[in-house]
């Protein structure tokens, strides 16, 4: 059900989901890798929205009366673990049937970083878009999702991988891990790019997360800068791994445990494995 929204009606999150967001922001949540998170339900006020656009973010946002706001401790896996807890957090606002949009940029001197009183060690790589759907979306988003093929996604041979890249892993093959690498394959990403991969191990006991970064963009961008979006699209598709295992019963838990798989193709660097318990 999960999209992303960019224009919103005009009234508040009703305070019992409130509640039940902020019970959850506060509950201190985490990714696989344990970096401190802090995160923030916050009202918009009336510059947010122009703001947004000097801050590397893309796309218009209308009419959304608040915004997550989070920050990571700077750490190796800091992008992977806010990814992952922030994707959370949207899977549980997306239940509230509230709607939602991932909105990655600079945030670090912005009125965003002072509503969350940003500190020296931490960063705020992302915030999100939190409320009510419009009943439409607007002319405007409806462009934006056009430009960025936002329901398109990379079909399977391209995503999943067998034992190396060069074979790729059926659906029918996936057996019971289909609907889990499914769930991963129609996540969000920073501008569609879908940077995802996994390799099946021989064994089929583990699936190794690789980023296929996509060259000059997010980290490596020349004119801009931002957040290494595509790191935070790792956690993403962690979070929607793990949670789709646990829902169907299939127990695990993600470790460095890199592979000698030989030489990666171009551009793909090594993010973590799920290992089958
Ligand atoms: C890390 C990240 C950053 C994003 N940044 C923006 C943004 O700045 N502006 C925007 O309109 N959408 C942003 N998006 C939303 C993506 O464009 C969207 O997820 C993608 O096009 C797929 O569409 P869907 O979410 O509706 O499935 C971002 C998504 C992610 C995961």
């Amino acid at each position: 059900m999960r999209s992303s929204w960019r224009t919103y009606r005009a009234d508040p999150i009703e305070p019992e989901k409130r509640r039940v967001v902020e019970q959850w922001l506060s509950s201190s949540p985490t990714g696989p890798f344990g970096t401190p998170l802090r995160f923030e339900l916050v009202a918009a006020t009336a510059d947010d929205q122009n703001a947004l656009r000097g801050l590397g973010t893309y796309g218009f946002i209308r009419g959304t009366p608040g915004f997550i706001v989070g920050t990571a401790r700077r750490a190796a896996r800091d992008m992977e673990d806010f990814g992952y807890a922030m994707e959370q957090i949207i899977l549980l606002a997306t239940d509230l049937e509230l709607g939602t949009c991932w909105l990655g940029g600079t945030f670090t001197k912005s009125t965003f970083a002072e509503k969350i009183m940003l500190r020296e060690e931490e960063t705020l790589p992302a915030v999100v878009a939190i409320g009510h759907a419009a009943a439409n979306r607007g002319a405007v988003e409806k462009l934006i999702r056009w430009g960025a093929k936002a329901k398109m996604r990379r079909p399977w041979e391209g995503l999943f991988f067998s034992s190396t890249f060069k074979q790729p892993l059926s659906m029918e093959a996936a057996g019971d891990f289909a609907t889990v690498l499914e769930m991963v394959r129609i996540g969000p990403s920073a501008s569609n790019r879908q940077p995802w991969r996994f390799v099946r191990s021989q064994d089929g006991r583990r699936y190794h997360l690789f980023l296929r970064r996509t060259p000059g963009y997010g980290r490596d961008a020349k004119y801009i800068r931002v957040a290494d979006l595509q790191r935070l699209d790792m956690g993403i598709a962690m979070c929607h791994f793990s949670l789709t295992s646990a829902q169907l019963g299939l127990s695990g838990i993600w470790k460095d445990a890199e592979p000698n798989i030989g030489a990666l193709p171009d551009h793909h660097e090594y993010v973590a494995t799920w290992e089958i318990e």
